[in-house]
């Protein structure tokens, strides 16, 4: 790979400021001074400096977002803003895409990533990845809606798997599910099918990877190596 490009992948610098740099040689490769932007390293084996730091490259990007109301999940949309708007420019050269998809009236837990592999794993539906939310419905849940989600639901084009319903102590009208499919609506669908109606719906945690509550809405951030080490283990 070109010196010149994998500092900008590993870093926030731009292509021009990256020549200037070389220019000043301010950059090399195993102790050398490379004064060719053009000059070719091995990335999983040379060490490169940029003013004396090392730089650690990394193939791969992951993000967590706050997703908002009214962005898709979506890297490209010619009606509406998409949650890839919402990275900040030091990532974009990734090319991140949404790991699966949340309405867009849907908050919450999003995770943005380029590992192809990483992804294909968590959305698999043999995965069975456990996705909980906080619902806020019409109507309290009841125990007997409790009993009705740990049964299965027949939603007319698919039976749901057993789901985990749990009214918040403080307000009935508050829940979390938990649900280890990713249909369409689906939790929307499983609330109608018990006459009740999501009226606010956020997704706090995929697998074992936890909404930062600190993250506010509309914010991503890259995963903390334990994040990452423990979705990655999944
Ligand atoms: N279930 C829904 O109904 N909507 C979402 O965005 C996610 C799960």
């Amino acid at each position: 790979m070109r010196i010149d490009k994998l500092i900008a992948n590993s870093t926030s610098w731009g292509r021009k400021e990256i020549k200037q740099l070389i220019k000043k040689g301010m950059v090399s490769c195993n102790g050398k001074i490379v004064s060719d932007a053009g000059f070719h390293v091995d990335e999983t084996s040379d060490e490169i400096t940029l003013s004396g730091e090392r730089i650690v490259y990394s193939k791969y990007v992951y993000l967590m977002l706050n997703k908002p109301d009214g962005y898709i999940s979506a890297t490209f949309d010619k009606h509406y803003r998409v949650v890839t708007e919402l990275v900040p420019s030091q990532y974009a050269h990734y090319e991140p895409f949404p790991v699966g998809r949340l309405d867009i009236d849907t908050h919450g837990l999003l995770l943005l990533t380029n590992d192809g592999d990483l992804a294909h794993r968590l959305l698999s539906p043999k995965s069975h990845v456990p996705k909980t939310y906080f619902v806020r419905s019409s109507s309290p849940v009841t125990a007997s809606d409790i009993h009705t989600f740990a049964q299965g639901i027949d939603l007319g084009d698919f039976t749901t798997m057993p789901a985990k319903l749990v009214p918040l102590e403080s307000d009935t009208n508050e829940s979390l599910v938990t649900i280890c499919e990713g249909k369409f609506h689906q939790v929307k669908r499983m609330f109608e099918a018990i006459d009740n109606e999501v009226i606010y719906l956020k997704r706090i945690s995929m697998g074992n990877l936890t909404l930062d509550e600190s993250l506010p809405e509309g914010e991503c951030r890259p995963l903390t190596d334990e994040e990452l080490q423990n979705l990655i283990g999944e």
